[in-house]
């Protein structure tokens, strides 16, 4: 009820890969969704299925085992499943926009082929690991240091809120690769391939937080560990850069998933204003609330336009970075205003766990912050206003 195809004509390839994502979350995952929810529970298990049905290699070539698809469709993908259970949904947005893209990107052909195809099958799990218990909004000045030893690396420091850093196989990680007596801000940083097995790697403390409870949010520690040369991503001291990049990309990802946790509240409130009466009328016939309802249709459907538009521009090789910021705000914003109203017109109901709309609005929640904050997409939204001479 809250459609797009009136304005994007889907293909059959679109379609199928939307109902395959129905169907497998009606059979897998939404029967829990409520209960992860509470227990803050990842299912692990789920990994190698979404690897089995592909949507774990969206975006990677198919001489990698991915299904090589272009952006719109994966967003579609990502959106479908955030309406079902937007944990699940930010898994496959972080394993598919950021790591796997990193390495695709900026890795040596012999990365590519030793890391793409076990993450393109959900063998290995991906996660991003920029941020620090000190640097979050300004990422450039992260400070977890690789010295070379050898032809090793060494790293230490302390990476935080790292999505699925508990499960995940390969982390992207940023380090400082300047010296604390020659500072290069981001030209200083460099992005590693971590893998758990690496002497020196810990998983530190799990956030207990207020919505994505089902997807699990750590510190990892890297306390001198031993890197190998090999796990150096593309250039020294291009990381923060790569980081940047990928990060364009990812805010597209969260904007999908912003707009799947919409959609889910909007569609929930229709739902209920159809069904609950009150003073002798079902509450849809109050003004009051078809005038919600026209709202949530009115900023899901602008969300989406942008979206689905600054998806095609990146399909056709344009950059993105201040769309994409725009694409994340817009949307972030809307799944917090819409999931905040659907709550208004479920009342009391809204308020108490028997039904879905008190997670949405839990789960809104951190589209407004990870990934950038909604001020960061304000500081790149406004740069490109005024471009660097
Ligand atoms: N594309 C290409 N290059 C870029 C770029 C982009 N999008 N953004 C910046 N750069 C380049 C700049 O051109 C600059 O290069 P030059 O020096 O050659 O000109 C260099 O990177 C440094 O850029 P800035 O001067 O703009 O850097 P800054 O320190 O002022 O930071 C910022 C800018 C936009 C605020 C940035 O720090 C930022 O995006 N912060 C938010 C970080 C973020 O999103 N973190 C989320 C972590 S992931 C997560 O949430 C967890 C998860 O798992 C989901």
């Amino acid at each position: 009820m809250f459609p797009s195809e009136a304005l994007f004509p889907l293909t059959e390839e679109q379609r199928e890969i939307q109902r395959t994502v129905r169907e497998f979350a009606a059979a897998e995952i939404t029967p829990h969704t409520a209960q992860w929810d509470r227990d803050s529970y990842f299912e692990a298990a789920l990994v190698k299925k979404l690897g089995d049905l592909g949507l774990l290699g969206m975006l990677i070539p198919e001489q990698y085992d991915g299904l090589g698809l272009d952006a719109l469709t994966y967003l579609l993908a990502l959106e479908e499943m955030s309406t079902h259970d937007a944990s699940v949904g930010v898994m496959m947005s972080v394993h598919n926009s950021l790591p796997t893209q990193m390495i695709l990107n900026y890795g040596t052909d012999a990365q590519k082929e030793r890391w793409l195809p076990p993450m393109a099958r959900g063998e290995l799990l991906g996660a991003f690991a920029l941020s620090e218990p000190g640097s979050g909004s300004d990422a450039s000045s992260l400070s977890a240091q690789a010295v070379h030893d050898g032809d090793d690396w060494i790293i230490t420091g302390t990476k935080s809120w790292v999505t699925q850093g508990t499960h995940a196989g390969v982390i992207l990680a940023m380090a400082r690769t300047d010296t604390p007596d020659a500072r290069r801000g981001g030209k200083g940083i460099s992005t590693f391939i971590i893998t758990p097995d690496l002497p020196g790697f810990n998983v530190g403390k799990k956030e207990d937080k207020l919505g994505m409870r089902a997807s699990p949010t750590v510190a990892l520690n890297f306390d001198e560990m031993r890197v190998p040369a090999d796990r150096l991503l593309g250039t020294e001291g291009m990381g923060f850069i790569y980081a940047m990049q990928s990060l364009d990309h990812g805010r597209l990802g969260i904007a999908a998933q912003a707009l799947g946790i919409a959609t889910a509240a909007a569609e929930a409130a229709r739902a209920y204003a159809a069904e609950r009466r009150q003073f002798d009328q079902p509450i849809k016939d109050f003004q009051a609330v078809q005038f919600k309802l026209a709202d949530m249709a009115s900023r899901i459907a602008s969300a989406r336009a942008l979206l689905y538009t600054t998806a095609r521009a990146k399909d056709a090789g344009q950059t993105i970075t201040q769309f994409g910021a725009m694409c994340k705000l817009l949307a972030s914003e809307t799944a917090m205003w819409t999931t905040t109203n659907a709550i208004q017109i479920f009342g009391g109901y809204g308020y108490v766990t028997e039904y879905p709309v008190e997670r949405l609005f839990r789960d809104a929640k951190v589209t407004e912050i990870y990934e950038g904050t909604s001020e960061v997409q304000r500081i790149v939204i406004a740069r490109e206003l005024y471009p660097r001479s």
